[in-house]
């Protein structure tokens, strides 16, 4: 378990304590499950989990996420203020974006890609990765 002392977490201190965007970081386990929260700001990349559905929550600013089937079509956008939460669900393809930024907090499964297994080229301003430890 990453959170081995047991001590409870501030959210807003480990907000503080990176910047990278797009890079998520483990704040706990649940289960089998990571509680991950993230910067965002701008566009992610289209994206799919074949095996999970992926919660999100939003912490602070607003995200918005489109949402299209598998054959790519059926394309819409959810808006996500302060405080929302939504869950994509598996399989389907999704891109987060915020232009303005956010932060947020996600329920996925330990060792979840952020990129999923089908994607885009990934850009370098977004990590493809399972989750960083907290500094
Ligand atoms: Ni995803």
């Amino acid at each position: 378990m990453i959170n081995e002392r047991n001590e409870p977490i501030s959210l807003q201190a480990a907000l503080d304590s990176f910047d990278r965007l797009w890079s998520p970081r483990i704040v706990t386990q649940v289960n089998d499950y990571d509680v991950r929260i993230a910067k965002v700001g701008g566009e992610h990349i289209w994206h799919s989990h074949a095996d999970t559905d992926e919660f999100f929550m939003v912490l602070e600013g607003e995200l918005s996420i489109a949402l299209r089937d598998a054959e790519g079509e059926d394309e819409r956008v959810v808006v996500l203020p302060r405080g929302a939460v939504f869950v994509v669900p598996r399989g389907v393809e999704h891109k987060p974006f915020s232009p303005a930024g956010a932060s947020l907090l996600m329920f996925e499964p330990t060792g979840t890609s952020t990129v999923g297994e089908q994607h885009d080229p990934v850009p370098g301003h977004i990590d493809a990765t399972t989750g960083h430890r907290l500094g």
